[in-house]
């Protein structure tokens, strides 16, 4: 997690995220997040250099696709979406793909207090005791990745 006033565009960062490393990046207004370990040789996918994804319908027709970049692992070059982690190298040798995941952009008063404002991703119900709280204002939105 981390302010969005804190990622220009353009812009990375390496975090840990459950004691997984996970590179987010900002491209636009668009966030991404994808584990930095690439599935070829565990290399750190995400200091990876970013490039935009050149489609072509047939000789002469070279465009650059207004889509999501592709990532390429600083080790052996192998290219990923960065949106969806899909892997376009080696075809047919099983699931290659790097793992993604969702990332959100919440208002920080959503994140601070009891409840946070989502379902708790355990399933558990409140019980009757509610400790005492202090009130806290957030005023910024932040970059919330989901594991
Ligand atoms: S370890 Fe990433 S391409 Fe080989």
């Amino acid at each position: 997690m981390g302010r969005v006033a804190d990622f220009r565009n353009g812009d990375r960062k390496i975090i840990d995220v459950n004691g997984r490393s996970v590179g987010v990046f900002r491209i636009d207004d668009e966030f991404y997040a994808l584990r930095n370990r690439c599935p070829h040789q565990f290399g750190p996918l995400c200091v990876g250099t970013l490039a935009p994804r050149v489609i072509s319908d047939g000789p002469g027709d070279v465009r650059i696709d207004p889509g999501p970049p592709l990532l390429a692992c600083p080790w052996h070059g192998w290219e990923y979406d960065i949106a969806t982690g899909q892997s376009f190298m080696g075809p047919g040798r099983g699931n290659l793909s790097a793992r993604s995941y969702d990332v959100t952009v919440m208002p920080g008063s959503e994140l601070a207090g009891p409840g946070a404002g989502r379902p708790r991703p355990d399933g558990r119900v409140p019980g009757p005791y509610i400790a005492e709280t202090v009130p806290v204002s957030v005023e910024d939105d932040y970059v919330v990745v989901e594991c």
